[in-house]
């Protein structure tokens, strides 16, 4: 079945409800996103949850457990630049949902959710996504999951103005329990491939590191630029395209890295595929998620102290594999962990950050979970 508006279907519109999305992690294929590439990310159990039903005024209103003041918009007419601030990824939604061909009357929504905010776990993702759903059964209509993370994705980057890549939005709305999203960012191509790690004694450790996110959002779009200059003078449609005895053909230094990173990394997705679909041991995925990070650190430059002590501490207390997670620049790091050995992982962090006063990080396990739909 192909997903867009020909597959559209019809069912009743729905007068109220709850509706939710969840943040992601991703295992592995960082910044391969906007390169055509191949990422693995799963739907974590924290979630935005949206209740929603048609305006009983005449303009949209929007409320959030989060925010002090509601805001009020039209869904019917806003369009970019209307909208600022957390609002907007509200508003970005009912604007990319007006753009895909479905039309919407106001709505009046309010908003929770427990993805933390600025920790790399793709909160905006979670909040459009829930966004989006709710407006599909208010309007009666499915467009399915992929058409929705377009359109979620199509807020941030043209309501929003954040120059992401896809990956974030298809894991909120693709999400398996007990499942990873394996995504082929060409063509939005989705295989669910199981990852049961407690039945193999182990878990996977999410360490947000709480560092401060600086130039987080420039940072992003000069590594993109990066890559499209790679693209360009190797003459290919993108990275996705590019091997490695491509990468001599690149004179600059910087340019090389950047490419080298994001075709070695496509590797490393696929590569973690197949152990995890032919059966092998999951620990057996400890080394390309360590030589992720080294990539990211040394090659792309996404890392910063705080994530790279994370790792190295997550290591050093018995982690099979550790890397950070997310657009970088700070955020969370995963630590794939023996089960009877994640207090001493833990430990090790925190001891690492205590040693240079850095405030304690925050850890809890990953945990595949279901992917955006209605609660009630
Ligand atoms: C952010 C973006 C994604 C992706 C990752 C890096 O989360 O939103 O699209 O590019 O960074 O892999």
């Amino acid at each position: 079945m192909t997903h867009g508006l020909t597959d559209t279907a019809a069912h009743d519109p729905v007068a109220t409800g709850v509706w939710f999305a969840p943040g992601r992690v991703n295992l592995i294929g960082e910044h391969t996103d906007y390169n055509d590439g191949f990422v693995l990310p799963f739907a974590l159990p924290q979630r935005a949850v949206v209740t929603a039903a048609p305006a009983t005024g005449a303009r949209s209103r929007v409320r959030s457990a989060q925010e002090a003041e509601p805001v009020e918009f039209s869904a019917v007419t806003a369009t970019p630049g209307d909208v600022p601030g957390w609002a907007g990824y509200v508003a970005g939604t009912c604007w990319a949902f007006r753009e895909a061909g479905h039309p919407i009357g106001e709505v009046d929504l309010e908003l929770d959710s427990d993805v933390p905010v600025g920790a790399g776990l793709s909160s905006s993702a979670a909040l459009e996504c829930a966004v989006g759903v709710a407006l599909a059964d208010l309007a009666g209509i499915e467009p399915g999951r992929t058409e929705l993370a377009r359109i979620a994705r199509r807020a941030e980057n043209e309501f929003v103005g954040a120059p992401t890549g896809g990956m974030d939005q298809m894991a909120s709305m693709h999400g398996r329990a007990g499942h990873l999203v394996f995504l082929d960012t060409r063509d939005d191509t989705v295989e669910l491939v199981p990852f049961d790690l407690h039945a193999h004694g182990l878990e996977l450790l999410v360490i947000d590191t709480r560092a401060p996110h600086a130039h987080a959002d420039g940072e992003y779009g000069a590594r993109r630029a990066d890559c499209e200059r790679a693209a360009r003078e190797l003459g290919l449609p993108a990275l996705r395209d590019a091997t490695t005895a491509d990468l001599d053909r690149l004179d600059d230094d910087r340019i090389r890295r950047r490419a080298r990173h994001v075709v070695t990394e496509n590797h490393r997705v696929l590569a973690v595929v197949e152990l995890l679909s032919t059966g092998a041991d999951p620990r057996d995925i400890g080394p390309l998620l360590d030589a992720s990070h080294t990539s990211m650190r040394d090659d792309f430059e996404i890392t910063v102290p705080h994530v790279d002590v994370a790792v190295e501490a997550a290591r050093e207390g018995g982690a099979v594999g550790a890397r950070m997670t997310g657009g970088g620049f700070g955020g969370c790091v995963i630590a794939l962990c023996e089960a009877s050995g994640t207090g001493r992982v833990v430990a090790a962090v925190e001891s690492a950050y205590a040693a240079r006063g850095w405030t304690a990080p925050a850890v809890f396990a990953g945990t595949p979970s279901d992917g955006a739909g209605r609660l009630s």
